[in-house]
C-alpha cells in the first residue's frame, strides 16, 4: 500500500507540473471558502438567481488537457478577483478583515497556478463572457447593491466548489495513468483555446 502511494506521488508531481496543486490547493481553496462564509457572518444562503450557473464550462473542462484546465482555473481566480475590485465593495457591509483575507487567498491561488502555466495562454472566451454578463446583471445594474453582492458571494462559493471538484478529477486522472504515459501529461505550450 505504501509503495503504491509513493508511486502515485512520484508520477503525479511532474505530470501536473504544480507540486502545489497536489499538496496545498485543497487547503488554500478551503481557506478561501471559509473566509467567504465568514465575511458574510456565516454560511452562504442561496440568493435569488440572477444568472444561470455556467455548469457547461466545467463539464467541458473535465475533458480538456491539463494545461487548458490550469489556465481555466488561473483565469477563473483572476476574474473572481475582478468582481471584487469595485468602488462600492463596502456597500456589501461584509466584515472587512475576512473580506481582505478572502481576496488575498484568491490572489494566492491565482499566483501559485500562474507559476506553472504560460502567461500567453488564456482561458476560453466563454468564461470571460460569463463574468462580464454576471457583472452587468448585478454590480453594473445596481451600482453595488447588497442583494447583488450577496449573489456574487453565492456564485463565488459555487465556483470555488466546482474548481475543487475539477482539481480532484485532475489528480484522479493523473494517478490513474501509468508512469510510461506521463510524458504526454507534461504541460506544453499547445493550447486549443481561441484568443479573446
Ligand atoms: C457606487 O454607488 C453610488 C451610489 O449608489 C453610485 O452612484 C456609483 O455609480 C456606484 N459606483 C459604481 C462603480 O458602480
Amino acid at each position: 500500500m505504501v509503495s503504491i502511494t509513493l508511486l502515485f506521488a512520484a508520477t503525479l508531481t511532474p505530470a501536473l507540473c504544480c507540486h502545489w496543486l497536489n499538496h496545498d490547493y485543497h487547503h488554500l481553496n478551503s481557506e478561501s471558502i471559509t473566509q467567504l462564509e465568514r465575511m458574510g457572518g456565516g454560511a452562504i444562503s442561496m440568493s435569488k438567481s440572477l444568472l444561470p450557473f455556467p455548469y457547461i464550462l466545467y463539464e467541458r473542462m473535465e475533458r480538456a488537457e491539463v494545461s487548458t484546465q490550469l489556465v481555466f482555473i488561473r483565469d477563473n481566480m483572476e476574474l473572481i478577483l475582478g468582481l471584487y475590485r469595485h468602488d462600492n465593495l463596502s456597500s456589501a457591509s461584509w466584515d472587512p478583515v475576512s473580506t481582505e483575507h478572502f481576496l488575498v487567498s484568491i490572489g494566492r491561488q491565482r499566483d501559485e497556478i500562474s507559476s506553472c502555466v504560460s502567461v500567453d495562454l488564456r482561458a476560453d472566451c466563454r468564461l470571460r463572457r460569463y463574468y462580464n454578463k454576471l457583472r452587468r446583471r448585478t454590480l453594473s445594474l445596481t451600482g453595488g447593491s447588497v442583494a447583488s453582492w450577496e449573489f456574487i458571494r453565492t456564485e463565488t462559493k459555487h465556483h470555488l466548489d466546482q474548481m475543487q471538484m475539477l482539481v480532484n478529477d485532475m489528480l484522479t486522472a493523473a494517478s490513474g495513468r501509468r508512469p510510461t504515459d506521463a510524458p504526454q501529461l507534461q504541460i506544453d505550450s499547445v493550447s486549443t483555446s481561441a484568443p479573446c
